[in-house]
């Protein structure tokens, strides 16, 4: 959050400090907070080429081979051109406003790219996907240069100036092709509308294929990343860790991992039941309806009883901790029972152990 701030403060600063027609105390206070960002991001570098042989993927490394990997890693080099400006300054640079060393320090908006949660998402998707990718940008090259010669040809006589040559016709139809249109030049012959017509058709139509790639390749990459997250949850669990190998890949490919915060209301009495949840940390408290309540830690199951009974939910359940659950869907619960009947024994019994002694507990019969 500190970070953020910083870049926050010094980013504003320096578009502040770009603009001609502010007074000079705000002048003043805008370079002040630039230099005490920057000399905050060079500290902040020094200390972290010290810290990296901390880092766990550089424990094998000696200490000096740990600081070079990170040097050389991206977060390190952006951090070095973060710290440009103060060697601007050490070089006799003044921050004036719209000099190279104020102008250098919107070169700190990289650092942003560094908080972004699924920009390593983005690059796996982008080289998994990149015979699609490089398919559509082909078809949109191949698109761009035949409608530019097009056009060329057609209109070069009535303007010369904007069709003349095919470099002035290509910068049309990418215009056109990108759907941006401009305006600034437009076809004028019966041909040269046709073209623009179809061009502008294709267009929409290549990026709607290339919008399809990328989503399907972050769908793709994102049931990948949630199948290893699961995978290394399930273990934790010792109703799946009697299954076989190829029985929990299967149950694996079907449950969801969510994390809740403490003092979180996951299942509400009378709700329908849609799913039923698995507890591989923390902790959950089951609220009766007779006023009990009963605690259920990792490892243990809850909202079997709604799918089981298709009934509305028996109890309120809330999280007393922060607290990882596996869920898993009624219509994967039905087909995941039908195919494993051992696991659906053991809930289906834990479910009547329940039913009894809420049954007990509302009757005020001693507990079973
Ligand atoms: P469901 O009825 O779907 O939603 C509330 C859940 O609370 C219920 O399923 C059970 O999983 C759980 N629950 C209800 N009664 C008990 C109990 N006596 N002991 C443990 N868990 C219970």
């Amino acid at each position: 959050m500190l970070h953020l701030a910083v870049l926050g403060i010094g980013i504003l600063a320096v578009i502040i400090l770009s603009m001609d027609d502010i007074p000079p105390d705000l002048r003043h206070a805008l370079r002040y907070a630039i230099s005490s960002v920057a000399i905050v991001f060079f500290v902040e570098y020094v200390l972290r080429v010290w810290v990296a042989p901390e880092a766990a993927r550089y424990r094998e490394s000696s200490p000096a081979m740990a600081r070079l990997h990170w040097a050389v890693s991206l977060p390190g080099l952006i951090g070095l051109l973060a710290t440009v400006p103060v060697f601007m300054w050490l070089a006799g640079y003044r921050i004036v406003g719209s000099d190279a060393a104020s102008i250098f320090c919107v070169l700190w908006i990289l650092k942003l790219g560094l908080h972004a949660p699924a920009l390593s998402t983005l690059a796996r998707v982008i080289s998994n996907e990149r015979a699609p990718i490089a398919s559509v940008l082909i078809l949109f090259l191949i698109l761009l240069v035949i409608a530019a010669t097009g056009a060329h040809l057609l209109e070069r006589e009535h303007q010369p100036a904007a069709f003349g040559s095919l470099p002035n016709a290509l910068w049309w139809a990418v215009v056109t092709l990108t759907t941006t249109g401009y305006g600034d030049v437009v076809p004028l012959t019966a041909g040269g509308r046709m073209v623009g017509s179809v061009l502008m058709i294709s267009g929409i139509t290549v990026l709607a294929i290339m919008t399809g790639v990328l989503a399907t390749g972050f769908a793709q990459e994102e049931r990948r990343r949630e199948y290893l997250r699961v995978w290394e949850q399930v273990a934790r669990v010792p109703i799946f860790t009697s299954l076989g190998v190829v029985t929990l890949s299967e149950i694996v490919g079907k449950l969801r991992t969510r994390y809740y915060p403490s003092r979180i209301t996951i299942v509400r009495r009378g709700d329908p039941g849609d799913s039923m949840f698995f507890i591989s940390s923390g902790e959950v408290e089951v609220r009766l309806p007779t006023g009990g309540t009963i605690l259920l830690g990792e490892g243990a199951f809850f909202g079997e009883m709604a799918l089981l009974e298709r009934q509305p939910r028996s109890a309120m359940v809330a999280t007393t901790r922060p607290t990882t659950l596996l869920v898993l869907y009624a219509s994967d619960f039905y087909e995941i029972a039908s195919h494993i009947p051992a696991l659906a024994e053991v809930v289906e019994n834990e479910a009547k152990r329940r039913r009894n002694e809420n049954i007990d507990r509302t009757s005020g019969a001693p507990k079973r």
